[in-house]
């Protein structure tokens, strides 16, 4: 954990900003400190695009209701979270057809090698998804998304790092197919928050059932903190912080000193695991209190939220029309030119 607070974080300027999320379950803590944290810094000062990748996610969920609600529920999340419509464009992937058009297009120079590498594929017919051709083309579409908006920076988690290399080499190989169209993009990871961990102390995923969820009932999430693993060391026993999910978690929290004080009464002993995870609620309470209050308030405005994104699929489009011609002409696709 590096000793950075969490107020304080790099400034970055200028840049084109992309990331998506995929609606397939309630956002957690490790998407927050993962990604949407990262949303919502790197908005100030570069402009910066951000979707609710339910194309994606068509991947993994085959029932149509399902997906819709969860999609509806991301867009509550990013706006409440801080998501500004005002200042980045917010959108739902499919209604920006372009994209799809040019995840197509990119299949064409996209080697099956390189695919067959993925991690996460391999990962998720290992949890028992069946490998079928969008599983196996996901991180196409995935560029297609990034290398739309000539994205320079994508701020993911960790396990996204892989997906980011296949954008750059997908980009690489239409530029030398046939001309230099697309930009490479770089990740955007924060070592400190790239893998948080679970309530069981292993990454926490949506798949996993380790959640912290940020937005959910005061009594689920009070269960889910107190639910935190720890070992069987009592109050008075001294407990070393570093191997302790219960402090990494509060760590991203407490500002130095509290976090200090925290590892130092953890490590002469008198502090126990249900008090450490009590002042960890707290925080969690503290944090995004305001986001549960937005969330709320939005929920009860769907049309509002809709008109959102109508306007930010229709800017979207806007933004990338000449790129999308750009690339039309490099390969010989449309009237002639
Ligand atoms: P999950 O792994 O729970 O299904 P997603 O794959 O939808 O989550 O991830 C959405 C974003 O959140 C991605 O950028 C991903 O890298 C990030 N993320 C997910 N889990 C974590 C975690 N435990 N730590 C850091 N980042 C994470
Ligand atoms: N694959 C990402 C995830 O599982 C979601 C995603 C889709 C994405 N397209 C993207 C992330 C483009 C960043 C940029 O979280």
């Amino acid at each position: 954990m590096g000793a950075r607070a969490l107020q304080e974080r790099p400034r970055i300027r200028g840049q084109q900003v992309l990331a998506g999320i995929q609606p397939s379950g309630v956002l957690h803590l490790g998407n927050y400190f993962g990604a949407l944290r990262q949303f919502i810094d790197l908005q100030d000062g570069n402009r910066a695009a951000y979707f609710m990748a339910d194309l994606h996610s068509l991947t993994s969920i085959h029932d149509a209701k399902r997906r819709r609600e969860l999609t509806q529920a991301a867009a509550l999340d990013f706006l409440a979270m801080g998501v500004d419509p005002k200042r980045s464009v917010l959108y739902r992937q499919s209604d920006f057809p372009e994209v799809t058009e040019l995840a197509w297009i990119l299949t064409t120079v996209t080697p099956m090698g390189l695919l067959q590498r993925c991690v996460s594929y391999k990962e998720k017919l290992e949890q028992g998804l069946k490998p079928d051709h969008g599983l196996f083309a996901y991180p196409v579409l995935q560029a297609a998304d990034i290398l739309i908006w000539r994205a320079d920076l994508v701020p993911v988690g960790q396990d996204q790092k892989q997906h980011l290399e296949v954008t750059r080499d997908v980009a690489v190989k239409f530029n030398l197919t046939y001309r230099e169209v697309f930009k490479l993009p770089e990740p955007y990871i924060l070592e400190e928050t790239a893998v948080i961990p679970g309530t069981d102390g292993r990454k926490m995923s949506k798949t996993a059932g380790n959640g912290i969820e940020m937005f959910a009932p005061d009594k689920q999430l009070k269960k889910q903190v107190m639910g935190i693993v720890t070992d069987s060391k009592g109050v008075d026993e001294p407990k070393e912080p570093d191997g302790s999910t219960v402090f990494q978690l509060y760590a991203l929290f407490a500002n130095p000193e509290e976090r200090a004080a925290m590892a130092q009464a953890f490590r002469q002993g008198g502090l126990g695991y249900g008090d450490a995870k009590k002042a960890l609620l707290d925080k969690v309470m503290a944090h995004f209190g305001p986001a549960r209050a937005r969330r709320r308030e939005l929920e009860s405005r769907p049309d509002t939220v809709e008109d959102i994104l109508r306007d930010g699929a229709a800017r979207a489009r806007a933004a990338t029309a000449e790129l999308m011609d750009e690339v039309r002409s490099a390969a010989g696709l449309g009237p002639p030119r």
